[in-house]
Order: C-alpha cells, then structure tokens, then sequence
C-alpha cells in the first residue's frame, strides 16, 4: 500500500488540473458515478454525511445538491492544496454552499465515535497506507445501522481486462502527464488500480471491519464500483 506522505504530496502537486483531468480521462463518466453513488446514499435518508478523501469536493456538492438544505454534509481530505480547490469552488457557488471542508486523515479521524449516518469515500480507499486501519476507523464513527459507501476502481471484466491495463501503462501516464505535467502521478494511477482488489477482497475486508448488509455494484465494463456496507 502507497506510503502516506507520498500520497499527499503526489496530490499537491497535480490539485490544480486534477479536476480537468478527471473529466478528460473518464470521458465524463465521472459526473455518472457520482450521480449513481448520491442515489444511493439518498435512499438511506442520512441527516449527516461525510465525504472522505474529499479532494476537490465534487462528492461533497453532489451530495448537498442531491439531499438538500437539510443534511449537513462535510468534506475531509488530509491534502490542504486539494481541499483549497474544494474551497475555491464553494464559495463561487451563488449562494456558496455551507459545506464545511476541514483537513482530517482517515486512519486517525478527528470525529466522534458512533455519530455518523452515513460515510462516502470516491477515489480514496485506494490510496490509504493502511486499509484495514481506515476501514475500522471509518466503522468507528458510523453510528450503529450508519452506511459506508465506497466508490473506487475495480478490476474490470475479464475479455475488457488487456484493452484496459494497456490503457492504463501507456496512454494514461501520458495523456494525464500532458495536462497536470506530473506524468508519475498517473503510472502511479494504473499501477494502483492494477494492484487494488477485486470487488470480493474487498467484501471481505469490509466484512471483517465489522460491516455488514454488503453489496459490490459494478459500473462500465467493472472498470468502477461502489461497495456499500452497514456499520454494527
Ligand atoms: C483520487 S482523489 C479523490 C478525490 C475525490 N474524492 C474525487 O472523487 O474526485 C484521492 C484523495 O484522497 C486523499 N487521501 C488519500 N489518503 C488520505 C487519507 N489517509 N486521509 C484523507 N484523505 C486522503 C488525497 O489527498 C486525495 O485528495
């Protein structure tokens, strides 16, 4: 697993084109699995959320667009240049949204135990030193019957598995380097995804942090998924 520092420095660095990026890079497909992930965390009627690994917030607004007025929505990341773009982007809306956007670390959360509706985390899991600890810590804060929802990339099916992985090593890096001149960030990108679990390990690590109700739901071709589980 990537070391920590690493992580939030590589992220430093690329903040600032990292949204273009992402839209470049999915096609789009990011603003859908945003849409799909909110659906979920909707029917499960929260009054507060969290979004973990926040980054730029796009998450986070989708959120409060999709829940309304009524649910308080916060957004964590432990990288200040992502969150700045976060920010940025909050008080340009008209009226800025009262998101609150605040620096915290997954393995070593600053909330209170049992106290959370419901937690997403897009693009984040992936990322942390530690899994297991960020899972427990994660199951900690959800209050008893709270929701956890992951979405992350995944390992795609099968026949689509070659085409994707060659897409990974040399397109990406050099795309994404063109854009964010960080070119490394994105290696570390693919190689990341390649290295990730498959949608079961995964079942089963949320399994053993002590979620259960879980369900794996994989989107385009199995390249994302959400995971989603209930806090005991
Ligand atoms: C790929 S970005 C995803 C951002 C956003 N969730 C999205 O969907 O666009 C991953 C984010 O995870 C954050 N991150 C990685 N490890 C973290 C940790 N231990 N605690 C909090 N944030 C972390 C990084 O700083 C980065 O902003």
């Amino acid at each position: 697993m990537p070391e920590a520092e690493a992580v939030r420095s590589m992220f430093g660095g690329i903040a600032k084109r990292y949204d273009l990026a992402n839209h470049l890079l999915s096609g789009g497909m990011d603003y859908w699995w945003r849409k799909v992930l909110v659906t979920k965390v909707h029917h499960t009627n929260p009054s507060l959320v969290v979004d973990l690994a926040t980054g730029s917030g796009d998450v986070a607004f989708a959120l409060k667009s999709k829940l309304g007025d009524s649910v308080q929505v916060q957004g964590l990341d432990f990288c200040r240049p992502m969150l700045d773009e976060a920010e940025k982007k909050r008080l340009n809306r008209s009226p800025a949204s009262d998101i609150s956007f605040a620096v915290g670390d997954i393995l070593n959360l600053s909330l209170s135990t049992n106290t959370i509706d419901a937690i997403t985390v897009a693009f984040g899991i992936r990322n942390l030193e530690n899994r297991a600890r960020g899972l427990q810590e994660i199951h900690r804060t959800l209050r008893a019957g709270g929701h956890l929802f992951i979405l992350e990339f995944s390992q795609p099916y099968a026949w689509f598995r070659p085409l994707y992985y060659a897409y990974l090593k040399y397109f990406l890096p050099t795309f994404a380097g063109w854009i964010t001149r960080q070119p490394d960030a994105y290696n570390y990108l693919g190689d990341s995804i390649e290295a990730f679990p498959t949608r079961q390990q995964l079942l089963d690590e949320l399994k053993a942090a002590g979620f259960t109700n879980l369900q794996a739901y994989p989107m385009t071709l199995g390249i994302v998924a959400i995971h989603q589980g209930t806090a005991t």
